[in-house]
């Protein structure tokens, strides 16, 4: 994929007779309920800017996916735990985590899954502990695949497992990515979204290259979206000419209710079911099996 670009850009879209990023809106239609489960599609939620909403996606789009009668498996891959922690998981009291299971302590995946509140909706979560584990495995052989090794047991169990990164691209995300089939890149709607954007590009191309030659960007998606500015819409514009056709149609607003959730440790699809953010995580999870991103 291409290089960076530098703000700010022309608006060059009709917004009012377009969605949100400046193209025609395509209607995606409701999803068919599935015939039969699993094997899962992987997809690693990844950028190495902190604070873009990866989480709040992960936990959101899971969500969304589940209520359309999808099983989940949410990968908390971060020692912050803000995964977990937004599914009412109390990371501190946890015993084995996904970090017991990367350093090889005999343990399986199926000890550490959490069902959450949202039916079809699982969580596998993570705590500090996990910070220890990069240094830990860099004497590994085979370091890059181990999340793809711990994952194996339960990959017929779902449909999609959705990995939620750190801010980094170090060797867990290094994990994440050789792990997965597909990565979801969110982008907060600011003039320097793009910023490290290359680098996450270049990253993947190199993990497409060396370890996982099936690795596909399945989409970017614009977050924090404030239709009302300018600025919104042109940091939006200028990501569509930059990326065309990978850009998600959808949109993700930036409202209070997403921080709200989060305190409520809860999926907006559930805490405020009706808002308009809720319903934006429903056409994510649309859009992404029309694509073919998600069964
Ligand atoms: N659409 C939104 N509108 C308003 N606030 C949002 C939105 N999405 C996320 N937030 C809030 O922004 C903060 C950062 O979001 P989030 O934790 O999802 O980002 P992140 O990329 O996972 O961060 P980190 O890199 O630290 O893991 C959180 O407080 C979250 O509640
Ligand atoms: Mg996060």
């Amino acid at each position: 994929m291409a290089s960076e670009v530098t703000p700010p850009l022309e608006l060059e879209h009709d917004l009012t007779q377009h969605g949100p990023t400046g193209r025609p809106m395509p209607a995606f239609p409701e999803p068919e309920p599935l015939a039969s489960h699993g094997p899962a599609r992987i997809i690693a939620m990844c950028n190495q800017k902190g604070g873009v909403g990866k989480t709040t996606t992960t936990i959101n789009l899971g969500a969304a996916l589940a209520e359309a009668g999808r099983r989940v498996l949410l990968v908390d891959f971060d020692p912050q735990g803000a995964l977990s922690v937004g599914l009412g998981v109390p990371t501190n009291t946890l015993e084995i985590t996904i970090y017991d299971l990367l350093v090889g302590r005999g343990h399986e995946i199926t000890e550490i899954i959490q069902r959450t509140s949202v039916p079809g909706l699982d969580v596998a979560p993570a705590n500090i502990d996990l910070s220890a584990a990069e240094v830990q495995l860099v004497g590994e052989v085979a370091r890059e695949q181990i999340l793809s090794r711990v994952l194996r047991p339960v990959v017929d169990e779902y449909d999609v497992i959705l990995i939620d990164c750190q801010p980094s691209l170090g060797l867990l995300t290094v994990n994440a990515l050789t792990a997965a089939h597909g990565v979801i890149i969110p982008l907060e709607t600011e003039y320097f979204a793009m910023r490290g954007v290359a680098l996450l590009v270049e990253t993947i191309d190199k993990i497409t290259d060396r370890l996982n030659p099936g690795l596909t960007v399945d989409g970017i998606l614009a977050t924090m979206y404030d239709g009302r500015t300018l600025h919104s819409r042109e940091v939006v514009g200028s990501v569509v000419d930059h990326f065309g056709d990978k850009v998600f149609h959808t949109v993700i607003s930036r409202t209070v209710k997403f921080p709200d959730a989060t305190l409520a440790a809860e999926p907006i699809t559930t805490y405020a079911t009706g808002h308009s953010g809720a319903n934006a995580y429903r056409q994510l999870a649309r859009e992404l099996i029309a694509r073919g991103g998600a069964p």
